[in-house]
């Protein structure tokens, strides 16, 4: 029964979604799949191709022709037609150009296909905007984690700051906005929680208290 467990996070960028999807994940014996890391390999190789991004047949064929793996590992590596592109997808130009390529239904039908297949390998925590929405409309949980703006371009910007990363917080809180906007405002598949999804905001929360909570929710339910 529990392998084929399906619990959706949606929720904005810096909500705490990949952390929490993964220590559940691992709780639970479920695989974790980062719907967000998929898009950013479009964006990192349409940027590595020198496509131009407003050419939306173009950048469509791209994400067609493109082969995305994950390891299912601890170590979390993503490939990109057998190149290794963990640390290259988080990059700052690569977060810009997401949220552009991810408006483009070609780019998220092909999409979608691979994270309903990475689903059918058993029970699954998935994170991204649209899964309780559109990719698992029939999971078996919810959530939808949001925080405040300021805290979560804080957290990501203590993040980068941890990893060595020159950047300001005022940019990291720019580029978040611009993000979410993009990600809000387009016509297929935007940002927003599923009718039966649990809202849960999580500024304030530490990650344990977060993951906790999740838990609770998923054994109680
Ligand atoms: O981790 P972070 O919040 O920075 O973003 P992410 O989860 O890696 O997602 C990067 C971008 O991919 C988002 O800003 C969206 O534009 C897009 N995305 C999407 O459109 N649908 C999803 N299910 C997941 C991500
Ligand atoms: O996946 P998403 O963009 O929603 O967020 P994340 O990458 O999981 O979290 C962004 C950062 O916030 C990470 O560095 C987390 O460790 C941190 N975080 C936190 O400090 N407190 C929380 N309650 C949740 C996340």
């Amino acid at each position: 029964q529990q392998q084929a467990l399906q619990i959706a996070i949606d929720g904005p960028a810096g909500a705490g979604k990949s952390t929490i999807a993964k220590i559940a994940a691992k709780q639970l014996g479920l695989f974790y799949v980062d719907t967000g890391a998929m898009y950013r390999v479009i964006a990192y190789k349409v940027l590595k191709n020198r496509a131009p991004i407003d050419d939306e047949s173009m950048v469509s064929q791209i994400a067609k022709s493109t082969v995305v793996v994950f390891d299912h590992s601890d170590k979390r590596i993503v490939w990109c037609d057998g190149e290794d592109v963990t640390q290259e997808i988080r990059c700052p130009e690569v977060s810009r150009a997401v949220s552009v390529v991810a408006a483009y239904p070609g780019v998220r039908e092909r999409l979608v296909e691979l994270q309903r297949m990475e689903a059918e390998r058993g029970g699954v925590v998935m994170d991204g905007r649209d899964i309780g929405t559109y990719v698992l409309p029939e999971a078996d949980i919810k959530f939808f984690l949001t925080a405040t703006p300021e805290e979560r371009a804080r957290r990501r910007w203590m993040e980068l700051q941890k990893a060595g990363k020159d950047v300001t917080y005022q940019e990291v809180a720019i580029d978040m906005a611009e993000r979410d906007r993009l990600d809000t405002e387009r016509e297929v598949s935007p940002l927003k929680p599923a009718k039966d999804a649990i809202i849960l905001d999580t500024t304030g929360l530490s990650i344990e208290e977060l993951v906790s909570k999740i838990l609770a929710l998923v054994q109680g339910g």
